[in-house]
Parts: C-alpha cells; structure tokens; sequence
C-alpha cells in the first residue's frame, strides 16, 4: 500500500505522546493497530500511514468522519503547521482526563490507578519557559517552533501558551536580527511580569553588548545572558527570583538552568511532594534537583537534604538559596546513575529519596540501587509516564510498594504530562533487610 494511501480508522483510546490509537475499518483491513497524529478516542477518521513496524502503524489523520465531542476549532491560528503543541484541537477541559487515560494505560501491568489528575489553573497564557528557535531571513528573524514533522521553523509573532512578558521579550530579539547567527535557538524565563532570554552559541562582543542594551532591553525585557565560544556574558540582568507571588521561597533562575513550565501549577505540585515525602525530621536525598525547586520546601521541614544535579548553574543557584534561607541543603554536583550505586554499595541509606529525572528516568541499575538507600519512602517525580512504569517494575520488585499516584497538567494544548509515585518500603521485603 503507498504512503499516499487513505485508510478509515476507528479510534477507541490514546496512547503515550497523545496519538490516538485505532484499528482499520473494513474487510482486508491491515489487522495491525494504528496511532494516528490528530485523532481522539471515539473518532472515526481517514489517515495515512507515515512509519510501520511489526505491530504498529503510525499515521496522521486526514478528515475526520466522526468527531469527538471533545474536538474543538484550536485557539492558536497556528496550529495546522506549528509542531509546539499538538493538542490544540482538544477541548481545555478534556486533556487532563486523556492524560490520566494514558498514564492509566503505562501503569494498568502494575495494578495501580491514577488517584488524582489535577488540571492546569490555565490552558493558555501559562507558560514561563521555553526554548525556541530561529533562523535569519534577508534582514528578519523567523523565530518559533519547529514544524510539525520538519525541521522548518513556524514564524510566531506571538504564542498564545506563552505568557506575556515572554511572548514580548521574543518579539524584541527581532531588533537584532542583524547581529545573530544564520540559525539558533532562544531560551525564555519570564515572573510574569519580566523576562530574561538567553542566547547560546552567541559569542559576546561590544557591538552585541551595545545594540541589546539601545534596542531590545525595556521594562519587561531586562536581560539577555550570552554564551558562545567559551565566553559567559550578562547583558543586563540575567537571573531573577521566580515563584514569589506563590506563598513560597523564591527561586533564583536564569534562562538556562531547567525550571518547571508554569508558576501557578508548580505550587501545587511542590506542595504535593513535600506532602508526599513526610520529610519532617528526616533525612531526604534528593536527586535531580535543579536549582532547589522541591529542596527549599523539604528543607524547611526535613533533618536534611542532602542534592544532587549535574548541571553546575543549577547547584550554584540551589547553595545561594539555602545560604540565603539558611536551609539544611548540603548540594552536591554529579550523575544520579553514578551516585546510586555507589552509595548502594556502601550501605548508607536515607529516610526518604525524592527523584525527578529526565525524560529517560532512572534505568533498571539505578532504581535497584535506589530501593536499597531510600529505607522508608520514594517520590518519584516523572514526566515521561512510560520510563516511570518500567523505574517502578524495578522498585516494586526490589520491596517497595505504590501508594499513590497524582497527575499534573503543566503544558496544556500538548500531551505532556507530569506523574508523582509514592512508593512505601515493605516492611522486610528490600534487599537491605532480607
Ligand atoms: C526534570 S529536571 C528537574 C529539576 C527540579 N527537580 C525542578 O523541579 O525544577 C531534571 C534535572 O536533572 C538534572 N540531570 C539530568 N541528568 C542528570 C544526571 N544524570 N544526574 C544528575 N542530574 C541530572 C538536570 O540538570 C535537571 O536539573
């Protein structure tokens, strides 16, 4: 059958990454099951099939025969090209219970359900970080998002996900498109109020110093960090305390150490760590710990939290702000995977271990290793649910037990999702104790 060809697709589910998952209609229909791009549950779709593996057809939706109800004409007029966001076609309202359908269907082998799926306080305007990209053409900047499936780059003039004050510093590197490289990407911090962009692989010189201060900085845009041969340079001011309008410590960040996507839904989920971590008077590891988004919280209940991060800016940041607070953080530098195993080998343990790796988790080492130095409780922090299902294989069989699982919407218009586990030591079932 051509690339070209149309089948009809009857869609009953969804799978991780936001595709909906069907079957071809019709006798002599491929038995194989489909994820279609652009297709919800309950649809009845046309596709074409774009990749084939032995079990598995991707595809993209075409015409849609049979809408869902929770189909909607997307907000952003973008949408049919720009690859940012590929739920914009889903109702605000529906993406949180497809999300829980999805991590429902990553942890059904495991027997646990989503207990909680806690929606985003906004479905636009909420993003204050991003990376995007762009390239130079004639005297302007085509600066955005990738196309969907391309490497092309969408022109935004403004993104309605992202919150003011960054879509306006975006707007404001055109004024120097003339200085920038032929192609790059721009990494955006905003408080709301005022925003920070930091350019990489942009070398510092006089002229760019000067031109970015006559041009592009204002009251909103009040600083842009340059990095490029080697070279660090702070046009303006590059870091700023981010969460203080949230009943929290503020942070400190710049535009290149991670932070989480939104303000308001990063207080809950901070909140629900802490809660989660029974910290008061323990001794807490935490690992992947960014410039101290969960330890300036645990910090203020537990014995001690003892870090780990390998990004050098980010455990610069995370010591300021427990010197500051005077907070009991000792932060560390270096690799979880090389970390765990060591203090597994040398038979320290701590009360209770939060953890919030990358997209690749933990792998199968480093979460036995795990389940021998966290003595009473886990949280594990995720935000690609299918390596948290496999990490949690691994913990559950090495003695720990899931207690609770919550979900939160961070990145709405987009099947992203951030899952919490709890897990609770067995007692006599981990390898220390057998
Ligand atoms: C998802 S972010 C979480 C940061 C922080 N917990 C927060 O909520 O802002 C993951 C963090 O892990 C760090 N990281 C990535 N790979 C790592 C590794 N192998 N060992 C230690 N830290 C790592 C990154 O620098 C990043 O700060």
């Amino acid at each position: 059958m051509s690339a070209e060809t149309q089948e009809i697709i009857r869609v009953h589910g969804v799978a991780h990454g936001g595709h909906g998952v069907g079957r071809a209609e019709g006798e002599g229909a491929d038995p194989r099951v489909w994820l279609v791009d652009g297709a919800l549950p309950g649809e009845r779709v046309t596709a074409t099939r774009l990749r084939e593996a032995k079990q598995m057809i991707r595809g993209r939706a075409l015409e849609i025969l049979e809408a869902s109800p929770a189909r909607v004409t997307p907000p952003c007029p973008l949408a049919a090209t720009c690859g940012g966001c590929s739920w914009q076609h889903v109702a605000a309202d529906a993406q949180i219970e497809l999300k829980r359908q999805i991590v429902d269907g990553q942890l059904r082998h495991l027997g646990v359900t989503v207990r909680r799926a806690v929606p985003s306080p906004a479905a636009l305007g909420y993003r204050r970080r991003a990376r995007l990209h762009y390239t130079r053409e004639g005297g302007a900047l085509v600066i955005g998002f990738h196309e969907q499936r391309s490497h092309a780059i969408v022109d935004v003039p403004s993104c309605p996900v992202l919150d003011g004050a960054l879509n306006h510093a975006l707007s404001r590197l055109r004024e120097i498109a003339d200085l920038l490289p032929a192609s790059g990407e721009v990494a955006g911090l905003s408080d709301g109020e005022r925003a920070i962009l930091g350019l990489p692989g942009v070398p510092p010189s006089e002229a760019i110093d000067l031109a970015i201060r006559e041009r592009v900085l204002d009251d909103v845009l009040i600083g842009v960090a340059l990095r490029g041969r080697r070279r660090r340079h702070s046009v303006g001011v590059t870091s700023m305390a981010i969460d203080a309008a949230e009943g929290q410590i503020p942070m400190a960040a710049g535009p290149f150490v991670f932070t989480q996507a939104q303000a308001a839904q990063n207080a809950l989920l901070v909140r629900h760590v802490v809660e989660a971590a029974r910290a008061r008077g323990k001794r807490v590891l935490e690992l992947f710990a960014g410039a101290g988004n969960f330890s300036r919280e645990l910090g203020r209940h537990a014995q001690g939290v003892w870090t780990l991060d390998d990004g050098r800016e980010s455990v610069s940041y995370l010591r300021g702000l427990a010197e500051e607070r005077r907070l009991p953080i000792n932060a560390k530098h270096g690799k979880a995977e090389l970390l765990l195993p060591k203090l597994a080998r040398s038979g320290k343990t701590f009360d209770v271990a939060v953890v919030d790796p990358p997209r690749r988790g933990l792998g199968s080492a480093a979460s036995e290793a795990l389940a021998k130095v966290a003595s009473e409780r886990i949280v594990y922090v995720a935000c690609d649910p299918s390596t948290l299902a496999r990490d949690l294989k691994t913990l559950v069989a090495s003695g720990f037990r899931i207690s609770d699982v919550t979900i939160f919407d961070f990145m709405p218009m987009t099947p992203e999702i951030e899952v919490v586990a709890t897990l609770e030591a067995v007692p006599g079932a981990r390898p220390a104790e057998r």
